[in-house]
């Protein structure tokens, strides 16, 4: 089992790059299989979640070839098969793009029911209501979701609620549809923009994605030969920017796009701290006091992402005063805060409020991620401490950030992986 230990308490200074939007990538892969043919994918964040999507479409027939340490090309010509493997679909969240991309191409499909971060109640009910809509018939049980049709004809569809997943999902089943698709309440975080960018390069016709209206007009075949670069992420992007405000240091956030970063450094700005922006793609983030208290209220893009809330949590853990987090997505979102009390925060959680009593330090402890976003909050928090800190369960932190050690000891971090 290996754990990072990490010797705080380091204020965090000079340049950090950022890696391609996991949360793209692991719907671009999926929609990679829309195609006969070849595409080549850039600026893909070389995590684990992106491994285990390659590896269960390597299953389904498709032929993968990493070119680098970021781009890969899938040829998926020779795909024979639409039952992906049950185990490996389970082990994750993203795994049900699957059903939206093979349903399009295929009309039939079937995976494990997808697992990810315990964050609460997950349920794919609005996903379920599209491809019904679309005209699939969709079957859940026994731990997997099996969906077919004899053909898919585009419509209206109104989301009962902001889903990121669903509207992706949607977007994929719809592209070869027959005639019209039009999602209606559908989300607007830029990973969607950068799926309906990825379709339309295969000559797929999306427009609107980024505003809560996105009309899909069906193609009967998408082109082969293209090649495509995910976008910067924004909440790895963002982590590092708590993180230098957390740690009261001065760090150059490279590859990143900064509008995406608005609902970030408004509060953090508010906060006490500064924000930069350089060129649209760097951000300057610095702090050299203590910050003051802040309440959060995490909602969809624009709004404040709920996978930055336990990295803020840290920072207003150490602010001056009373904060509050309102966590509007997510029922079980402050698992984090045992842990974070662990280390000698004063926070209160129950239901989906948490409260925030500032101290003036933490202190090193043994802590464990709780989910992917909960681990990088105890990196920060890690960093901040006094004294060492050691966190376990890294496994869900490689879902998501690459290379985050590394990424962390260039910007000054005394932090390694230890295998026990
Ligand atoms: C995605 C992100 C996740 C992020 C979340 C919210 C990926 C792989 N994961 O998750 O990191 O925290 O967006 O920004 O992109 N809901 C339903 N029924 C559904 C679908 C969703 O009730 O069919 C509810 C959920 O329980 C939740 C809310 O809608 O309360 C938002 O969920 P959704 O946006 O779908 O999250 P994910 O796509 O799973």
């Amino acid at each position: 089992m290996d754990k990072l230990v990490i010797k705080g308490k380091t204020p965090l200074k000079g340049e950090v790059k950022i890696s391609g939007a996991k949360n793209a990538a692991v719907a671009i892969l999926p929609a990679a299989l829309l195609i006969d043919g070849i595409c080549t994918i850039d600026n893909l964040p070389n995590i684990s979640d992106v491994k285990l999507l390659c590896e269960i479409i390597e299953e389904l027939g498709a032929k993968i070839t990493w070119t680098s340490n970021n781009s890969i090309t899938i040829d998926s010509r020779n795909l024979c098969c639409t039952n992906a493997p049950l185990e490996l679909t389970r082990k994750f969240r993203a795994s049900y793009y699957l059903i939206g991309a093979l349903l399009g191409r295929c009309h039939h499909v079937q995976v494990g029911m997808p697992g990810g971060c315990k964050l609460g109640a997950r349920p794919i009910d609005q996903h379920i209501k599209g491809f019904e809509a679309l005209g699939a018939t969709v079957d859940v049980g026994q731990g997997k979701i099996t969906a077919n049709t004899d053909k898919l004809v585009g419509t209206s569809i109104y989301m009962d609620m902001v889903s990121v997943g669903a509207t992706i999902n949607i977007m994929l089943a719809s592209v070869l549809a027959e005639g019209t698709t039009i999602i209606d309440n559908a989300a607007k975080e830029p990973h969607i923009v950068d799926v309906a960018n990825f379709l339309n390069t295969m000559g797929a016709d999306v427009r609107g994605a980024g505003t809560d209206v996105i009309k899909i007009n069906g193609v009967s075949k998408l082109s082969g030969n293209i090649s495509y670069s995910v976008v910067p992420d924004q909440i790895e992007a963002g982590t590092f920017m708590l993180a230098a405000v957390a740690s009261r240091g001065d760090l150059i956030i490279k590859n990143c796009i900064t509008k995406h970063l608005e609902c970030i450094s408004a509060k953090i700005i508010e906060m006490g701290a500064h924000a930069e922006e350089i060129d649209g793609d760097a951000i300057h983030v610095w702090c050299d006091s203590k910050t003051s208290k802040a309440n959060i209220k995490t909602s969809p893009y624009p709004g404040f992402p709920t996978d930055l809330q336990s990295q803020m949590g840290v920072v207003l853990s150490i602010s001056d005063g009373t904060s509050i987090i309102n966590e509007s997505i997510w029922e079980s979102r402050f698992q984090y805060t045992d842990e974070l009390n662990k280390m000698g925060a004063k926070i209160t959680a129950q239901g989906k409020t948490a409260i925030f009593e500032g101290v003036d330090n933490l202190y090193g402890a043994p802590v464990y991620a709780t989910d992917l976003r909960a681990g990088a909050a105890l990196i920060i928090a890690g960093v901040c401490a006094e004294g060492t800190t050691e966190i376990y369960n890294l496994e869900h932190i490689d879902r998501g950030y690459e290379n985050i050690e590394e990424k962390f000891k260039n910007i000054g971090a005394n932090i390694e992986r230890v295998s026990e």
